[in-house]
């Protein structure tokens, strides 16, 4: 039998053997303005974090970014290799599997831009959470940037499902964990808190916060 921990996981497998374009093939909204800002910004390097089968990385790739991608999911990890190599980019993709509660294989000060869509709220510890929150500063470059996004205390998912501690809640096999905004305003840590935005995404709606984050120094 599976460790509590590996169930998410196995969970998440389960879900792109089953589907693997589970989220669509359009990059949701929260790249397309994430992937504006690091352009404006002159970023070239992105880690992506939880990129599940790749309709983020491909489109950053595309923009012309050089992505290093890790997901826990084996299944997730193949889908967004075999799709960057059909669109030509394998060049500008490296991904991996990697499960964000332990540290990230990436070297200190080394990447531009940090990004995350509804990742910080999986199946995580408030605990484990802020060592992933210090992971991403001790890996992006003074100056560099950290956006992510998670869903939020008005999801109309909050609330609803199997209770694991904390804000976080199962429906149907995936274990979400909710913020609200004094929660992420805790979360920024070390960071300068640039912007909390609110969205929704997809018809249930899911409702999000895309939060946006500076490690301090190298001011241009
Ligand atoms: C809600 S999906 C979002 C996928 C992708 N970002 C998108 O929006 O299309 C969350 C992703 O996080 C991954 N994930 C969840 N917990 C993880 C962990 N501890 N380490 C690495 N990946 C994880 C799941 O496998 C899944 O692909």
């Amino acid at each position: 039998m599976a460790a509590p921990s590996d169930i998410q996981r196995q969970h998440w497998d389960q879900t792109y053997i089953d589907k693997p374009g589970m989220f669509g093939e359009e990059p949701s909204s929260a790249a397309r303005t994430a992937a504006a800002l690091f352009e404006q910004e002159g970023m070239t390097s992105i880690l992506e974090l939880g990129g599940g089968h790749g309709r983020d990385t491909m489109y950053f790739a595309r923009q012309g970014f050089q992505v290093t991608v890790f997901d826990y999911s084996e299944h997730g990890v193949t889908e967004i290799v075999r799709r960057a190599r059909a669109i030509g980019y394998e060049h500008a993709v490296t991904a991996a599997r990697h499960d964000v509660r332990e540290p990230l294989p990436v070297p200190d000060a080394s990447v531009d831009a940090c990004y995350s869509h509804m990742l910080f709220c999986m199946a995580l510890s408030t605990i484990e959470i802020e060592a992933l929150m210090g992971e991403v500063w001790r890996v992006l470059r003074p100056g560099g940037l950290h956006v992510y996004s998670l869903r939020n205390t008005s999801d109309p998912h909050y609330g609803v499902g199997t209770h694991h501690g904390e804000d976080r809640y199962e429906t149907g096999g995936y274990q979400v964990h909710f913020f609200d905004r004094p929660k992420v305003e805790r979360l920024a840590q070390r960071f300068a808190l640039l912007d909390i935005e609110t969205f929704d995404e997809g018809t249930l709606p899911r409702r999000l916060f895309r939060v946006t984050l500076r490690k301090s120094g190298g001011e241009r």
